[in-house]
Order: C-alpha cells, then structure tokens, then sequence
C-alpha cells in the first residue's frame, strides 16, 4: 500500500476582506488538509467562506494570518502547475473555441503548441466533450461549458483538483454528470479533489464532507441521521480517509 502524501495543508489560515469596521472575516483560522486520493465536498450556506478557503487551499489567496502549505507539490513554480482550478461562474475565452480555451494553460506554461492541442483533445475525450472542439463558448450549453472548464483543468495534469459549485448553474443531471466525468478523470490522473456544492447530493458523491459555517470550518460535519451507523465522519484536521485502506494522517506528519 502507498503511503498517503500530504498535498495541501492549512494551519490556523485565515482570510479577511477590508479593514476597520468593514472588514469581513470569510474564514477564521482553518485548520485542515488533503491527501492524495482524497475525495473532499466542501459544504455550508452561501457566504459561508466555501470558495475563501479553496482560494487559500489553490493559493489564489494569501492567508490574513495562519499558513497555507503544500509540501507533497513541490517548489513554488511546480505547486502552481499541479493544482487545477474548476471557477464558481463562468471562466471560458469567448473569443477562444473549445480546443483553444482547453490548450490555454498549457500553452502559456510553454508546451509547444501541438503537445498543448494533443492532451486538451485528450481531456475533451475524457470528458465526452471532443466533439465540441471548433465550438465557440457561447454556443454551449451550461453542463458543456463546465464541461470543457474541467477539461482544461485534467490537461494540465494536476495532483490536485480544486472545483468550486462546478454544479451551480446546472440542473441536477446535469451537475450529476459533470461530478460523474469529474471524479472518473480524477481516478484516471489520479489526483485529489475537493468541491464546494450547495448539494446534497453531491455531497454525498465524496467520502468526506467538511462543512462551514460563518467562516468556520467545522470540526467535523454532523452526522446524517438518515444514513444509521457507519464510519464516522473524519475530522478536516485529520486527513480524509477516502477509503477503508486510507490512514488519517496527523497535522505535523507530513509523510
Ligand atoms: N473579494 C472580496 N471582498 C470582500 N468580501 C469578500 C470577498 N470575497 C468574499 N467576501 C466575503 O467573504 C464571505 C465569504 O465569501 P465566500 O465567497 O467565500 O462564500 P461562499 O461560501 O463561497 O458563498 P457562495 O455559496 O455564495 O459561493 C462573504 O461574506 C463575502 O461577502
Ligand atoms: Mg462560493
């Protein structure tokens, strides 16, 4: 069995917007962290500080106070690169079609252009989106939008998938769907996944569930009594098992 890596790791990170009386704190000191192959829904009401804490976790934001690491990603550059990012709203080029808005990332991290084209097609092929290669964005539907802004993120290969209400705007087969092709692309690069969803069901697609309130990552989420006894709830501090094999690992044992 692999040893679980510590890909991602907060430490009392916090995150405040404004100062003086208008400061709004979107998260109070968090303390978690995702291993590989972890499975993780972010969960709570809106406002609730779901998308501050996976802007701290992608590194898109810098933490007030507290501190956001990621040691099993490597230096600086390569964290950058191995973390993908799936927006809350729409994040498609409209002046690009599908094949260039996959390739982007690719292209300006300086992969030859042909290499580039080659695995966002792969990604497209993934996500059953291949087809929609020469479309430009205004002409898909939502599910094929979000769709294709998870294809970008898979052809960068990341080790971590950061996707925020990816099922949003979708109804629920369609948000169904894009988890579906999302957690199958994830198995087949092997990497992490963490969503932020209003929905239950959802949710309830991941082994682990952290909930927010107010800016606080809760302990750990309340036990749903619909779903009887079982595996306790794992703690966001402790890791997710994300299956029976998988060993929570304590804050301050990185390997
Ligand atoms: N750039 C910003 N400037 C000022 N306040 C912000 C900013 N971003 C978020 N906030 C505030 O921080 C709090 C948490 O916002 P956040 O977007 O993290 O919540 P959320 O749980 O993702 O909500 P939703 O479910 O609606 O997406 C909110 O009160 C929000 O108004
Ligand atoms: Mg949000």
């Amino acid at each position: 069995m692999t040893a679980r890596e510590l890909l991602a790791r907060c430490e009392d990170a916090a995150r405040t917007y404004g100062r003086g009386p208008a400061a709004v704190v979107a998260v109070h000191g968090a303390d978690c962290q995702v291993l590989s192959g972890d499975r993780i829904a972010v969960t709570g009401p809106s406002g609730s500080g779901k998308s501050t804490l996976l802007h701290l976790l992608a590194g898109l934001e810098r933490p007030t106070s507290g501190r956001v690491s990621w040691p099993g990603l490597g230096d600086a550059a390569d964290t950058a690169r191995r973390i993908g990012v799936v927006f809350q709203g729409p994040s498609l080029i409209p002046a690009l079609d599908v094949a260039e808005n996959a390739e982007l990332p690719l292209v300006l991290a300086g992969l030859p252009q042909e290499q580039a084209r080659h695995r966002a097609m792969e990604a497209l092929l993934l996500v059953g989106a291949a087809g929609l290669a020469a479309k430009l964005p205004e002409e898909l539907s939502g599910g094929q939008a979000q769709r294709v802004a998870v294809a970008r993120v898979l052809a960068l290969r990341p080790r971590l998938i950061l996707a925020d209400e990816p099922t949003g705007q979708l109804d629920r087969a369609s948000g169904q769907h894009v988890v579906d092709v999302l957690l199958a692309a994830a198995d087949g690069i092997g990497a992490a996944v963490v969503i932020t969803t209003h929905d239950p069901a959802v949710a309830r697609r991941l082994n682990s569930q952290w909930a927010m309130h107010e800016g606080r990552l809760l302990p750990a989420p309340a036990p749903d009594p619909r779903s009887g006894p079982g595996t306790p709830a794992p703690d966001p501090r402790s890791g997710a098992p994300s299956s029976p094999q998988a060993e929570p690992t304590p804050l301050g044992d990185e390997r």
